[in-house]
């Protein structure tokens, strides 16, 4: 079976607000592209070519747009409306059917996954039967969901922005499930903020002794893009390596280019749509633009 990908671009961004107040924060660059294009280039890493994307109904027409209409990246999009955004096991029982038999990949839509070996670990972790979290070392543990273990990695207890967090480990907004997902996600009740918690789902995995937990290293950017701290952050982040290396971070098109997905003429049909930016010149260099390694 093969996993599928969810990309949820739903709830309601108030931390952004003004600059979200009328669209979808997943469509606010991180410096040269959408935010969601982010979250979009890791499950694509991961290997994983059916996504559904949950958004609220106002922001659909443009999420179909932008991934159907404009853009051929050898993957099979598909869509759906959260009403409410109630939470992030309310989108589990909404990709219910498209999760069908198959394991998933869920990935919060503002999140930002950066590191040398992300691409290898991605695909290391989505090949595999567990249900893993990746737990990323931070200074303020108490604004996360927080991941304590044991000296063997072993999962001892996740707790939700704990006011003395036993560990510095935050719970990332990247999962892989299996098919019993959203099964799990109905069976759990509405948390005291009135939301139906990811949190949650991953205590029913833990107690069924089934969850995995990943750590990601020193060397690995997580961000999420959630406020106007973090956007900037993560912007400035994305311009420097860009800068510097002259690759770019996030790159859809690049991505499905490099793993066969499209062709050379795709990828060119596909920059000359984007017409004078320096996207699309960018596009346009990759057959000629040699680099080592493989994603
Ligand atoms: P949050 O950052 O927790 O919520 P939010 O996006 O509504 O922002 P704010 O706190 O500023 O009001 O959401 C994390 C991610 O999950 C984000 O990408 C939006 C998505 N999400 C949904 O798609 N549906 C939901 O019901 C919720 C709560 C979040």
């Amino acid at each position: 079976m093969k996993r599928k990908g969810i990309i949820l671009a739903g709830g309601e961004g108030t931390r952004l607000f003004p600059s979200s107040a009328s669209t979808s924060k997943h469509l606010l660059p991180i410096y040269d592209k959408p935010m969601i294009y982010y979250s979009l280039s890791t499950l694509m890493l991961a290997d994983i070519q059916e996504i559904l994307i949950i958004c609220n109904s106002m922001d659909l027409p443009i999420y179909k747009k932008l991934f159907t209409k404009t853009t051929n990246l050898g993957i099979k999009f598909l869509f759906a409306e959260q009403p409410k955004p109630i939470g992030i096991a309310n989108a589990l029982i909404i990709a219910e059917n498209f999760i069908s038999d198959n394991p998933c990949c869920l990935i919060l839509g503002d999140n930002f996954f950066y590191g040398h070996n992300l691409s290898q670990t991605l695909k290391r972790i989505s090949k595999s039967k567990n249900n893993s979290i990746i737990g990323y070392p931070v200074k303020n543990p108490s604004n996360f969901g927080v991941v304590e273990f044991d000296e063997k990695q072993k999962i001892i207890e996740l707790v939700e922005k704990p006011v003395k967090p036993a560990s510095r480990y935050a719970i990332t907004g990247l999962y892989f499930f299996d098919n019993t997902v959203a099964q799990r996600a109905k069976l759990i009740s509405e948390s005291k903020r009135k939301e139906y918690e990811i949190v949650d789902v991953l205590k029913s995995y833990h107690k069924d002794k089934k969850l995995n937990l990943e750590l990601m290293g020193r060397g690995d950017a997580w961000l999420d893009a959630g406020c106007h701290e973090s956007l900037v952050d993560a912007s400035l982040f994305v311009r420097s390596v860009e800068k510097r290396q002259g690759l770019k971070i996030g790159c859809p098109e690049e991505i499905a280019w490099r793993k066969k997905w499209i062709s050379n003429e795709e990828l060119l049909k596909i920059s000359k749509k984007y017409s004078k930016s320096s996207y699309s010149s960018y596009l346009n260099s990759l057959p000629n633009n040699k680099i080592v390694g493989t994603i």
